[in-house]
């Protein structure tokens, strides 16, 4: 992706007194949202007219093209300022992210200008990735749009944590109150709920100059400020700054056997000598003797700087390992789920292997799994085994060596990577991690001498996980009890996981949210590993309604060991039934996120075995269980004795 800087010349005299201003309030970084149509371009053209960073030669060429490319009539054409390259302007639009820079006595600031085309949506996300606050410019006659929505989901999900609405055209609405509120009325409904830390709306005309730089009479209800007032005050927390130290090794620095020190650019904290850090990988801990850049040692450096940090202990680390605080560690995992962009004509599929590519860390990478796509204009959530070109996914993500991240959300550059394709060296892909699925680290496996097989062999039977997907209600635990009841009476050995027991103990300080159910099947899964490992057959009766934890699960125990059995009940039914009165107050709204009221359940494709429970009554399921068990050879057939039971 090109980027194109287009910077703007200052007057000298004032750029000193500006700069000691902005330093203290420090760079905003933003992005403009909107099409073409919405007057984005004009937007940002008339601020920078305003704050007269225009300067004599610019605007009379600006003039001579108005007349030309303009839609202005003889008027100035702010839009044609910022609509660069010629291309553009033949087509009337805009293709690329140009970041401007400008800055008025209180501030500096960086602008992306992405275009609104929905075929660009990874131009907004390159520009937002690094934007502290997005404005989402919204045409007073449209209202919220589609793509409102969808400038705004991108804004949140890149880290964006501030909004400015920027309600445009006011006066081809006759300046209309009403219709102001009843825009941002609208617009809440979509973004109230994603957690920015302000949405701020404005009404205004970018054309006329109203309520930018100067505040309009035409609008005197509106008691917010200008949008260049909002820009010049707005408190931007310097996440990065406050956020524990990370330092991300590029390369290690050895020019002759009496110096080491690791160089990399700080991307959060800050760090002085005296220091305890920590490698994450090897979680190795050492000391900052001292921080040496090309201007002399530093007493201290923080997010942004560039440094080589020489180390008081002779500890391994190269390129690719990140520097950490001990007592704040980056996760290190090799299972994570991220929300993924694709960028490319070809589409994403699983399991094919690409290159993830992380602050300096490179590996091998490969989604496992989509878990949902999101629809970019409705933001539902729909299913799918595929990613075509600027489509967004919430994957499951497997690397072949584990990587040191920390969420996006919480530290952006410590969480974003890319894909590339293996043979074609492009990027394929943007990431946004979201939280580990695994969080072993320097765990070796120890091998045994008594196995799985020998373990069977005493028991006469096989071990396997049966595992009882369904909605709350649907009769999994019940159906599961009498299995196990079964299978007891003949001498198999058993043991029983359910989804209310466990959450007593071992999961009781996992919730109901999307990541709480994943991380409780995910340790659900483990264990029942255990379990089949040490040769029982496993009942699991989880309502597990995510298609990829269950897959997940399955990868965890051999082939022929995992049989997924749906207990399928409609909504309807379960809900009728309702046995512990949940459903009740779920519809109530006394319970949040509850399963096919208010969270999903994604059906089995594939299962085992589907229990029809409108039908037949607990105990035939039970048998029919039992039977399959029987058809697969896991009770009741002969072991076998070829086995090599050595011990
Ligand atoms: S899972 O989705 O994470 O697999 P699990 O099977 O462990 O769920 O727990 C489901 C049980 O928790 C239900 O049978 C019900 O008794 C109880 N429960 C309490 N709150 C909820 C909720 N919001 N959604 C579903 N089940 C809930």
């Amino acid at each position: 992706m090109a980027t194109k800087v287009t910077p703007l010349r200052k007057p000298e005299a004032r750029q000193s007194v500006r700069e000691l201003a902005a330093a203290e309030m420090g760079v905003l970084r933003f992005i403009t949202c909107g099409s073409v149509d919405d007057g984005k371009s004009t937007l940002i053209g008339r601020l920078l007219y305003d704050t007269k960073l225009i300067f004599e030669d610019q605007l009379a060429s600006l003039k001579k093209d108005s007349i030309k490319h303009g839609t202005q009539g003889e008027n100035i054409d702010f839009a044609l300022l910022l609509d660069g390259l010629e291309a553009e302007r033949e087509q009337g639009i805009t293709i690329d992210v140009a970041y401007r820079f400008f800055s008025t006595d209180k501030r500096k600031f960086i602008v992306a200008d992405t275009p609104g085309h929905e075929q660009y949506t990874r131009n907004m996300a390159k520009g937002a990735s690094t934007a502290d606050l997005a404005v989402i410019l919204i045409d007073a006659r449209k209202g919220v749009l589609p793509q409102s929505k969808r400038h705004t989901y991108i804004a949140n999900m890149l880290g964006v944590r501030h909004i400015v609405v920027a309600v445009n055209k006011m006066d081809l609405v006759e300046y209309s109150r009403a219709r102001f509120h009843e825009i941002v009325a609208s617009y809440l409904q979509i973004a109230e709920g994603l957690g920015f830390e302000s949405i701020t709306p404005i009404p205004m005309s970018a054309l006329k100059g109203e309520n930018i730089t100067k505040k309009a009479e035409t609008m005197s209800w509106h008691d917010g400020p200008t949008l260049l007032e909002h820009l010049e005050t707005i408190e931007i927390a310097d996440e990065r700054a406050n956020a524990p130290f990370r330092l991300p090794v590029q390369w290690v620095n050895r020019p002759n056997l009496d110096f080491r020190g690791f160089s990399g650019t700080i991307i959060a904290g800050s760090v002085k000598p005296g220091d305890e850090v920590v490698v994450t990988k090897s979680g190795k801990i050492s000391k900052v003797k001292s921080i040496v850049t090309a201007d002399g040692d530093l007493p201290q450096a923080s997010a942004g700087d560039a440094v080589t940090l020489v180390i008081t202990d002779e500890i391994d680390a190269s390129r690719g390992d990140v520097f950490a605080s001990p007592d704040a560690r980056p996760e290190v995992s090799n299972q994570f789920t991220a929300n993924i962009l694709w960028m490319t004509e070809e589409e994403l599929t699983t399991g094919h292997a690409y290159l993830l590519k992380i602050g300096a860390q490179t590996v091998q990478a490969t989604v496992t799994a989509i878990r949902h796509k999101i629809d970019i204009n409705t933001l539902d959530k729909t299913q799918g085994h595929a990613l075509g070109l600027n489509e967004i996914g919430f994957c499951n993500i497997s690397t072949s060596q584990p990587i040191a991240f920390d969420p996006y959300k919480v530290i952006r550059e410590a969480g974003g990577f890319i894909l590339i394709d293996r043979f074609t060296n492009q990027t394929v892909a943007a990431g946004m991690i979201e939280f580990t699925l695994s969080r072993s680290t320097n765990v070796h496996r120890q091998p045994m001498d008594v196995t799985k097989a020998s373990r069977g062999l005493l028991k006469g039977h096989k071990p396997a996980v049966l595992w009882f997907t369904g909605l709350s209600g649907a009769g999994k635990s019940t159906i599961a009890n009498l299995v196990e009841r079964k299978l007891a009476a003949m001498g198999a050995h058993t043991y029983a996981l359910d989804g209310d027991n466990i959450r007593q103990g071992l999961n009781k300080d996992l919730g109901f949210t999307d990541d709480e159910r994943i991380e409780n099947i995910r340790r659900i899964g483990e264990v029942a590993k255990l379990f089949v490992d040490s040769g029982l057959i496993v009942t699991a009766s989880f309502i597990s309604p995510f298609r990829a934890e269950r897959d997940m699960v399955r990868g965890l125990v051999d082939k022929v060991e995992f049989i997924e059995i749906f207990v399928d009940a409609p909504l309807a039914v379960a809900e009728s039934r309702d046995p512990k009165g949940l459903y009740k107050k779920a519809r109530l709204g006394q319970i949040r996120n509850f399963t096919g009221i208010d969270s999903p359940y994604e059906p089995p494709v594939t299962p085992e075995l589907r229990l029809d429970t409108s039908g037949a009554k607990a105990e035939e399921l039970a048998d029919q269980v039992v039977a399959y068990l029987h058809r697969q050879g896991i009770v009741g057939a002969a072991v076998d004795q070829s086995l090599d039971f050595s011990i």
